[in-house]
């Protein structure tokens, strides 16, 4: 399906991670069911009367409802754009351009899958593990937060998902980074996704790499690069590749963390 402009209305508005909030927002018919993990939605993030923010923000699919043509989204209010997203109620209308993007792909032959997510990054991880449970796949799915408060509800993933989480301050699981706890799971993954703060990706990479022989297992990664127009025009998006540079609006956000230049 091409990239539309819509208005959208909020349907549902819950607390999640702390600070954050799931929002349930209405799509044109057909979308939910066609959204692939990874692909985000861009919305406006001003009303009617003001120009400022100028810029749409985007926003990763969490979770397609397709029984009443809605997906849910993660919003943490974050900056001005977020912020406004989030102070927004029910039934009130949002400016969206979506789908955009290329989505995670799981590989045919791949069995156990390990998800690493930091934060809000953990939303299209989400929607992957439930597509890939759904398909009879092992996911464990690694969550890394500042505090207890800042992690995703157990109850966001199906049962079988093994929820192994970090926290920076101790008050939950693993004390430290999420990143110490990916290179147990080596051995067993076919393949990796992660989702979060670049900082994040780097010290993965670190921590991975004494671990991977001839780049296995293959790593997928979700770039958060600030976007402008969303659909390729104006390159202020650009992730710099081994191939060179990339507009991650619609070549992305989904690389291969061995693709990436960093
Ligand atoms: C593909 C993609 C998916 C995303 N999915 C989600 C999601 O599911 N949930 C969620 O809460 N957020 C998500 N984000 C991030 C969300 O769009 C940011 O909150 C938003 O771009 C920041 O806008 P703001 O108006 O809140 O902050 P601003 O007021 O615009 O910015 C505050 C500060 O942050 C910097 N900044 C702005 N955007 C980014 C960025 N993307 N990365 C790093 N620094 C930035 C600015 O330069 C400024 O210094 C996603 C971003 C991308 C690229
Ligand atoms: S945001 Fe304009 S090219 Fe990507």
């Amino acid at each position: 399906m091409p990239p539309k402009l819509f208005q959208s209305e909020i349907l549902a508005i819950e607390p999640e991670l702390g600070d954050a909030s799931r929002v349930t927002i209405s799509v044109p018919a057909g979308m939910a069911n066609e959204v692939r993990p990874g692909q985000f939605v861009h919305i406006l993030p001003r009303g009617e009367g003001t120009l400022d923010p100028l810029l749409r923000r985007p926003f990763s699919v969490m979770r397609p409802r397709p029984e009443n043509q809605s997906v849910d989204i993660l919003v943490r209010p974050f900056g001005r754009g977020s912020g406004w997203i989030a102070r927004q109620k029910i039934g009130a209308s949002l400016d969206v351009l979506g789908l955009l993007g290329n989505g995670f792909s799981i590989n045919p032959s791949a069995r156990n899958l390990l998800m690493v997510a930091g934060g809000v990054g953990a939303a299209p991880l989400v929607m992957l593990s439930e597509e890939a449970v759904e398909k009879g796949l092992n996911v464990t799915f690694l969550m890394g937060g500042a505090t207890a408060a800042a992690l995703l509800s157990p109850s966001q993933l199906p049962e079988s998902v093994e929820y192994v989480v970090a926290t920076d301050d101790g008050s939950q699981g693993h004390h430290g980074f999420v990143t110490d706890l990916a290179p147990n799971y080596v051995p067993w993954a076919d393949q990796v996704f992660t989702c979060g703060p670049e900082m994040m990706f780097r010290s993965l990479r670190r921590a991975l790499e004494p671990h991977r022989l001839h780049r296995k297992p293959p790593i997928q990664v979700s770039m958060e690069r600030s976007m402008a127009c969303g659909i390729g025009a104006c390159l202020g998006c650009v992730v710099e590749t081994k191939k060179g540079m990339s507009a991650s609006c619609v070549d992305g956000p989904v690389y291969d963390l061995d693709l990436i230049d960093w």
